[in-house]
Order: structure tokens, then sequence, then C-alpha cells
């Protein structure tokens, strides 16, 4: 028997300060949940551990931000972020977090391990330090001009216009970013870890043990590290959030947040499997992976595996797939500015369109560069990939069979030799698709998985089964087809796992089957079938443009378009005639999914009014409201309707409307002043 193989696969711990969004799935969890399901589809054992990263400045600083507590700040995001990810079915085995006592205890005997090793550099040095708010500056509460491009927002970490890693004294003209001030220089105590030692063996390990199968781009970025030469890094911080140090005389120090995020690592596996976690650290059969983005490399292919190594317990990562960046809409994502697609609001808006986003994220995946996704481009992938050829294919081969052989596997009685070709180029796909998933080729697996549905588009073209008058070609042709349709059943499993669910159901077959088992056929003649159904729809100009909009309407600086509006004069202000209407009755307009066609009552006399809410608001939603109505505005024709006055709605930050209304019920016809 094949003994089995045993994986641990870690996604990078995403902050506890904010949402998810697609920037993050195309980077890590994405490609880290299509590898997860191809392992245990071929039936190896498996872990996928992740959780939230909830020490560090960027959580202290966001806290202070929101004025609650870290801890409630941190509550809240593990939450919102925990459910997204399972809202979307990424198949963690845990998602834990970092502020568990399970996880301070083990940072806390690791870095202890690691001190009575002797492996720490004591020293005292000269630190910033805020005097108007009695605190030493670390990291990300330090600003000023970058040293290397001249950047006037660098952190004391790192500067984000040139990616350049600093230090906190590297900057010009510090300030802090709590007071604005200038911060003064004090003397601090801290544990370093002295990577220059780690030099020689870090070469080793990765320039030549891993040059053949580490990715491109994180060899590139390893090898610049090394060649500029590794600094002692500080492993402790002044701060009070975090994992405490374990030492009598470090009273007011945590552990510096990358020396704790990646154990927490460990600490999820010992939380999930407290009986034989060991096994999946420490034991040399297990692969340990690590899928993050490209911010992350320095501490997963140097920092964390020197802890590892002078520890000595702990196996070391045999793969850190990191992928590059995913822009949006041509330009870099940006939290702060809230240039994002949340994934908590993309499952609001679109429920049901999980695989299309695992597939359109999939094919753009930032694999050896930075790629980009727009809405149009999203659009294109559904309806001309998914829609027209997967979908489509999937469709046909049921639906022909169903019409000519009933819901059953015709037999295959008479094979051509095309009918055989056309199953042995199907045949080598899988095998190809599992070499891609297994080499982190994640746009090439799925561009193979999609090449399976186009052979079978080819093959039911070129056969032509409602034009053939042999009962028995016909049958032969659709158990080919059918036996197509199963293969994309298995394949598409890791991609589009509830596609793949929805293929099966209407096989009716439930057979486990990794790809490199599928040998075709893998439906047996007179195989029971299920009725047919489209698996994909259409995704409408209309919903690109809705989706634009919100992207950029919610901008932080929505300010911009607002000043560039001209001024208006009291007398035109004047012009409008403003007033409160009931909804006495609304329906949808045909073939219009964003309009309601209202009746509203102004008192004196009943209006038509058509309105762009329908995409919220269902009719008997809005019976019965009171609205504002622009009564003089000059009437409109829409989709046929003439509409006589417009209602307003305000926007929220997410593009979500909401009716606007008098705080208290009036009469209808009321004037607005
Ligand atoms: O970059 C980040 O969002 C970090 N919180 C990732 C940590 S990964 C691991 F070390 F936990
Ligand atoms: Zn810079």
């Amino acid at each position: 028997m094949k003994k089995q193989k045993r994986y641990l696969v870690t996604a990078a711990l995403p902050y506890a300060n904010g949402g998810i969004h697609l920037g993050h799935l195309a980077g890590a969890y994405l490609p880290a949940d299509i590898y997860v399901r191809y392992r245990r589809q071929c039936g190896d054992d498996v872990l996928f551990i992740c959780g939230s990263d909830e020490h560090g400045v960027p959580i202290t600083l966001g806290a202070r931000k929101e004025g609650i507590p870290p801890q409630q700040f941190v509550d809240k995001y593990h939450e919102l972020m925990k459910k997204s990810f399972a809202d979307f079915g990424i198949s963690f085995d845990i998602y834990s977090r970092t502020s568990l006592p399970l996880h301070h205890q083990t940072a806390q005997d690791f870095f202890l391990n690691l001190y009575n090793k002797k492996i720490f550099i004591e020293e005292t040095t000269q630190q910033y330090y805020d005097e108007q708010e009695q605190l030493f500056l670390a990291d990300r509460y330090l600003q000023g001009t970058c040293p290397r491009c001249g950047f006037e927002k660098a952190y004391g970490d790192q500067c984000e216009q040139c990616g350049s890693s600093l230090s906190p004294r590297d900057l010009i003209r510090p300030i802090s970013i709590l007071s604005g001030k200038p911060p003064v220089v004090r003397e601090t105590r801290h544990w370093y870890l002295p990577l220059q030692r780690f030099e020689a063996w870090l070469h080793q390990w990765i320039l030549q043990e891993h040059a053949a199968d580490w990715k491109p781009n994180v060899l590139g970025q390893c090898k610049s590290w090394l060649d500029s030469g590794l600094q002692p890094r500080a492993m402790t911080r002044d701060l009070d959030w975090g994992v405490p140090v374990p030492l009598e005389d470090a009273a007011g120090k945590v552990l510096y947040v990358w020396f704790d995020a990646p154990i927490g690592y460990i600490s999820a596996t010992k939380q999930l499997r407290p009986n034989d976690w060991e096994l999946y650290w420490k034991d040399a059969d297990t692969q340990l992976i690590h899928f993050i983005g490209k911010d992350n490399i320095v501490f997963h292919c140097i920092i964390f595996p020197v802890l590892l190594k002078a520890h000595g317990d702990f196996i070391l990562p045999a793969q850190v797939p990191a992928n590059e960046f995913l822009n949006l809409e041509g330009e870099k994502l940006s939290t702060s500015r809230n240039w994002a697609i949340w994934l908590h609001e993309y499952l609001h808006d679109l429920p049901d369109r999980k695989d299309e986003l695992r597939y359109v994220l999939t094919a753009l995946m930032p694999e050896s560069s930075d790629s980009d996704f727009t809405w149009k481009e999203y659009q294109a992938r559904i309806n001309n990939e998914l829609v027209a050829v997967l979908g489509n294919y999937v469709n046909r081969a049921l639906v022909l069979c169903k019409k000519y052989c009933g819901l059953q596997v015709p037999a295959a009685n008479v094979l051509t030799e095309s009918d055989l070709k056309t199953l042995r180029e199907v045949q080598a796909l899988p095998m190809q698709m599992a070499a891609h998933i297994e080499k982190f080729r994640f746009r090439d697996a799925l561009n193979t998985m999609m090449e399976i549905a186009r052979v079978g588009n080819r093959y039911l073209a070129e056969t032509e089964p409602w034009k053939e008058d042999d009962p028995q070609r016909v049958a032969a042709i659709l158990n080919t087809a059918l036996q197509i349709v199963g293969c994309l059943a298995v394949t598409a499993e890791p991609f589009l796992p509830e596609t793949a669910a929805r293929i099966r159901s209407m096989l009716n077959w439930h057979q486990p089957c990794s790809p490199q088992q599928v040998k075709l056929p893998l439906l047996p003649e007179a195989h029971r079938l299920n009725e047919p159904f489209l698996l994909f729809r259409q995704f409408e100009d209309e919903e690109v443009e809705r989706q634009r909009k919100k992207l950029y309407a919610r901008q932080n600086n929505p300010a911009s378009a607002v000043k560039t509006m001209p001024t208006c004069s009291y007398e035109d202000f004047e012009k409008l005639q403003l007033r409160v209407g009931t909804v006495i009755a609304a329906q949808r307009v045909p073939k219009a999914e964003k309009l309601l066609c209202l009746t509203v009552d102004l008192g004196s006399e009943k209006r038509t009014v058509v309105a762009g809410i329908a995409h919220q608001f269902e009719p008997d939603q809005v019976v019965g409201r009171q609205v504002c109505v622009v009564a003089n505005l000059a009437p409109r024709t829409i989709r046929g309707i003439e509409s006589q006055g417009m209602i307003l709605t305000a926007e929220g930050p997410d593009g979500q409307l909401s009716l606007v209304q008098p705080g208290e019920p009036v009469p209808p016809g009321a004037f607005i002043r």
C-alpha cells in the first residue's frame, strides 16, 4: 500500500486589525486552500493551520485609533475574519488566535529555550522615546523620511514606497506618530537574535539546497537579504501589549510580534492535535509548507528558520511558495485608502458566486509578478470561460445525453479511433494538472483543468451527435462526453469545490478519486444520472458598474470628488421642490435588475417614480415607507415608463443605499425646506 505522506500547511496569520480582502486571498489563502484540497484528494495526511495575529504595533495603533482596548479590538476583528474565511470556504483545520494562553505559553517556552542556550545577545541601546506619551517608539510608531528614496512617510521598520526594510534610527527627521513630536533618545535593554551568525548556514540551506525547488521570486529576495549581510534583530519590544518576556528583569517588555506570530503556527497545531502535534513539527517525514505574501518572505525564510534551527527540535520549511501582490483596477491595494475589495462585502453582494471568485483569483494569481484585478476582467473570465467553456460543456454533455439516451450512462460499444484519441488526450491532463499544483503553479494547473472542458467542447463540435443516425454511435459519443465530465468533477475539486460537488451531484457519482487515479472510463455503463442544471450565470454589465461605483465611491478621500463640485447659488437651490411622499405601490421593472417602479402619494396627487434601488430593496420593503421626492424634476422616460420625479437616497461607505425619510411621519406632500 502507498505510504501516506504528511504535510503541515500554514497560511500567514493575518493581523486582526481589519477584514480580509482579495489581495490576501490571492496572495496566500486561496493557493494554500487549493493545495490542501488537492493533498486531501490524494489521501495525504494534511493539517491546514491559520489564525489571527493579535499582537504588534498594527494592533495597538488600530485599537488606539478606535479608542478601545487591544483585546476588545482583536476580539472584534478575529471574529469578522474567521467568519469571512469560513463563509468563503477556506478549509482550515483550525483558525486560532495568538492572544490565547496556550500561545503565550508556547512562545514563552520557545524564547526561554533559546535564552537558556545563550542564543540571544542582550544589549542596551539608545532608542527613540516619546516623552509626552512616556513610551518607547517601536517600528510603526515612528515616521520620517526614507534614507533610500526620500519618501516622507516611511515607517520605523519599513518604507512602503521603496519597500526597504528600515530600523527606526535610519529615518531622517523622525516624529512620533502618537504626539506628532520629534522623539528623544533613551537607553533600553533588549534581546537580539544574531542573524549574522547563521548566514553561512542560510546560504547553504536556501541558495544551495533549495536552489532548484523554491520559487525564483522567493530565492531572489533571500539572496538579496543575504548579499547585503544580516544584522542582529531585536526579539523584544517595549510595549504593554503582546506576549510578556518571560524573564524576571523584563517588566514592560513583550516578545517582538515577528518572534511570536510564526510560533502561532505551532501553538495552533498543539491546540488542534494536543496528543500528536509533535509529529507535524518534529518528524522529518513531515513537509512544512508556508503560504505567504511577498512582504513576509524574510520572516518565513530567514528569521523563523533561524529560530527553528537554533531551537534544534523542529523541522524546517520544505517550501515557502510566496506570491507577489494583487493590484486593484490598476492601482496598488491600500487598506488605509480603502482601495480594496473586502471579502465580507463581496460575500454579502454576491453570495452565490464563491467559485467564480476562486476561479478569477486563481487565473490572476500573482505567482511570479504583481497582477491586476478589475471587475471587467472578473466579468470576462466568468462569461467567456466559466459560462462559455466549463458550464457550457458540462451542460451540453448532460442535456444531450438526457435527450438521446435518457438519464443514464449509455453503452460505448463502437468507439472510433477519434473517440479513443480524445479519451487519451483527456486522460493525460489530470496528471499534468497535479504536477503543476505540486510545483505551486496554480494558474497553469487551472488552465489544464479548463483544457479538459475545451477538449470536450471540441469533441462535441466535431462528432455532432445530434446529426448522427446510428444510435450506437450516439451512445458511444455521449458516453465519451460523460467520461470527460467525470474527469472535470475530479479536477475542478481543488479550485472550484462547490462546482465540483454540483457536477458530481448531476453525475450521481460520489466515489473519491484523486487526479492521479483518473482512469477513463470513470462512469460505468447504465449508471443513473440526475437532472442536469446550469452551473454558472452570466455576470451582467450593470453589476460590473455597481461594483466599480461602490469601489470608487467609498475610498477614504471622496472629499476630492466633493471639493471639485462647483458651489450652487441659493436661487438655484430654491428652484428645487422637495416634498415628502408615501410609497403606496411598488413593482420591479421587467428586464431591469436595478429598477423599481414606485407609486408615490404626494397628498394632492399620485406620482409614478422609477428608482434605481431594486438591487437592494424588494418591492414590499418600500411600500408604506415615507421618502423625499424631488417633485419638480422634469419627467423622464425610463424603460418605457414616464418617471415623474426622483426619490433621494443616502449612500453608505460600502455603497449600500438607504432611503432618506423624515425623522417623524408627516402628512404626504409636506414640503422639505
Ligand atoms: O503580515 C501580516 O499580516 C502578518 N500578521 C503575518 C504573520 S505570518 C506568521 F508569522 F504568523
Ligand atoms: Zn523608501
